[in-house]
């Protein structure tokens, strides 16, 4: 939720600007710009709408020659996409990029406007300039902290000064930033892929710590200006994960590498036929020390977390509760010193997400994160953490994410199980053995893609669809559903087969697509005739099955027939053929699929 980028050096830092730009792009796309500081002083310049616009312009204007300079890609929260409300905002005496939200930025605006200062902008974030600007009287460190000791809420800062020649200076709180560490250049960013093409060395910057960034020196400084020695981070990705490699979106390539994503994240954590955590620092006894699960989390990694509470009910016999971060964190959950509290996030940033975590910390509960990214906020603060191996994950829509988030479930649930004795060694290792072979016929999936892409043309013109399913089903309906609207602005919705008739079968007529998941036999003859009830007012169903499933030819109108693995892994297989079809659906109707509209990655306002 909006891209920070910075750099110093003896290259063009505005052709550095926008290349991290553009890596960038995906935590939000309303606007860009870009402020180069030279010996003329500071130009900015910047443009609503995507990235394009602004290298447009830049082209029009003459692009600035060498000197350092900060850039921002804006996810709009306070004031319209426009060239105004842009970043980063300016005074005579400095410019600054935010990604953030300033709580209490109308207070300030009374105290600068008796002071005289003007605003040109809607933003929140022109407020924290000027209030840096109002304290600036020569030294950039005293001005930053000053005006931190007034701001409330959360930002990433990168701040130039017209007086202070090639040095970026860069705090933050609550949102994400790193400093990235090249040889006599260095970098700020929101995120990795932003510099990954430069350099994988990097510094994490905690919490109100002040960095002064120069070419040849990088000094962090906490509030009391004393030096901080920081550990120099090395980024695993390289840069061909951060680029499409061929493909039309970076959707379809996160789509395809999910095999290779689930085999890195669930192999490492084989050993002797049983999962085993022991190289995440997880206690061999941990399972054990608990009652009761609360899983939070936003969007599809709380889809996630819908499968791995039927898991861990099912193979464990343990309660969960799955919540929406930012309702547990409203709702004063019950919580005692016998519950864990799971936090899964692909990006670690979620800012819900993250003061959910909080909360459960701030009570003395146990939390245990589920994160993709290695040293974000969620990964370093929670009290244990295990990482999925996905690799970055650039299309808004989330894919990869939620697959081995899910795998991520399906380890736990087992080990869980084993721990708690409701599992022998037997059943475990054929558990283990069967989410193995799960996981290695994803692959069979991709094969499938052309057959889910030549259904697309018969709903790109719906105007709504629904999905069905019942138990791990259900879950997948949901992420089903919400994959399609979002990047497709089809409207719909998903419904647990059996609530059908409890109102919604009003909205089947003639035509109506729905999408029926039909992977679990147990429930078979129960689906079998909610999928009846929909024909027999006129639906148009798409049966999502497994190949063994000897279903009568009158239920559907198409079909997609997935291997056959034992039932309780068939969400590993099913999510990836509702992601094609959404994905197909959306290209058919000439949608931007990376970036849809509103959407930003990494949601790092509440
Ligand atoms: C949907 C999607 C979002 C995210 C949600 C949580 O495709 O990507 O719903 O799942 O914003 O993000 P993370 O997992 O980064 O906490």
């Amino acid at each position: 939720m909006c891209g920070i980028v910075g750099y110093t050096g003896a290259r063009n830092a505005a052709d550095i600007l926008v290349g991290g730009l553009t890596n960038l792009e995906y935590r939000g796309y309303d606007s860009a710009g870009i402020s180069i500081l030279d010996q003329s002083g500071i130009s900015t310049i910047k443009a609503k709408g995507r990235l394009q616009e602004l290298a447009c312009k830049i082209k029009e204007v003459g692009k600035p020659g060498a000197g350092c300079g900060i850039g921002h890609t804006r996810w709009a929260t306070h004031g319209e996409p426009s060239d105004i409300n842009s970043h980063p905002h300016r005074t005579p005496k400095l410019s600054m990029v935010h990604n953030g939200i300033i709580e209490n930025y109308l207070e300030i605006k009374k105290f600068l406007s008796d002071k005289g200062y003007t605003f040109e902008s809607q933003t929140d974030t022109e407020t924290a300039v000027k209030l840096v600007d109002y304290f600036y009287k020569g030294d950039p460190f005293d001005a930053i902290h000053q005006a931190l000791e007034r701001l409330e809420g959360s930002y990433a800062f990168g701040i130039l000064f017209a007086d202070q020649p090639d040095t970026i200076y860069a705090v933050r709180k609550d949102s994400p930033l790193i400093v990235g560490l090249g040889e006599n250049e260095n970098y700020i960013a929101s995120d990795v892929p932003a510099i990954l093409e430069h350099t994988r060395d990097f510094y994490l910057l905690d919490e109100m710590e002040i960095a002064v960034i120069k070419p040849g020196s990088v000094v962090i400084l906490d509030l009391t200006r004393a030096p901080v020695k920081k550990e120099r981070m090395r980024a695993n990705w390289d840069i061909a994960a951060a680029q499409k490699g061929g493909y039309p979106h970076f959707m379809l390539k996160e789509i395809c590498e999910q095999p290779k994503a689930l085999t890195d994240t669930v192999h490492p954590r084989i050993r002797h036929t049983r999962p085993d955590f022991s190289a995440d620092d997880i206690p061999a006894d941990f399972w054990s020390q608990f009652d009761r699960v609360h899983i939070t989390a936003c969007g599809t990694a709380m889809y996630a977390g819908t499968v791995g509470k039927v898991l861990l009910e099912r193979l464990a016999r343990i309660p969960v509760d799955v919540d929406l971060a930012s309702e547990f964190r409203y709702r004063d959950p019950i919580l005692t010193d016998r519950s864990l509290v799971i936090v899964i996030s692909q990006s670690g940033e979620t800012a819900d997400s993250l003061a959910a975590m909080r909360l459960a910390k701030s009570r003395g509960i146990t939390t245990l994160a589920i994160v993709n990214v290695i040293g974000s906020s969620i990964a370093r603060e929670a009290d244990f953490v295990l990482h999925t191996y996905a690799g970055p994950e650039i299309a808004v829509a989330s894919t990869k994410a939620f697959s081995v988030q899910i795998a991520m479930m399906y380890l736990i649930a087992i080990d869980c199980a084993r721990i708690r004795g409701m599992i022998d060694d037997a059943k475990t290792a054929a558990l283990t053995a069967d989410l193995t072979q799960a996981i290695g016929r994803t692959r069979e999936l991709l094969d499938l893609s052309g057959a889910i892409e030549s259904l697309a043309p018969n709903f790109m013109k719906a105007s709504s669809l629904f999905y069905l399913g019942r138990g791990l089903d259900y879950a997948l309906a949901m992420e089903g559903s919400l994959k399609l609207k979002e990047i497709s602005y089809i409207h719909s919705e998903a419904y647990a087969a059996g609530e059908l008739k409890h109102g919604t079968i009003s909205l089947i007529t003639d035509g109506v697509p729905v999408v029926a998941l039909v992977t679990q036999r147990e429930l078979l003859p129960k689906i079998v005739s909610n999928i009846r009830e929909v024909r027999a007012r006129g639906g148009h169903v798409v049966v999502i099955t497994k190949s063994g499933f000897d279903l009568d030819a009158d239920i559907y109108d198409e079909i997609i027939r997935l291997p056959d693995v034992d039932d309780f892994f068939m969400p590993l297989l099913a999510v990836i053929a509702l992601q094609f079809f959404a994905y197909y659906i959306a290209v058919a109707r000439g949608c931007d699929v990376d970036k849809p509209r509103n959407l930003a990655k990494s949601v790092t306002v509440e």
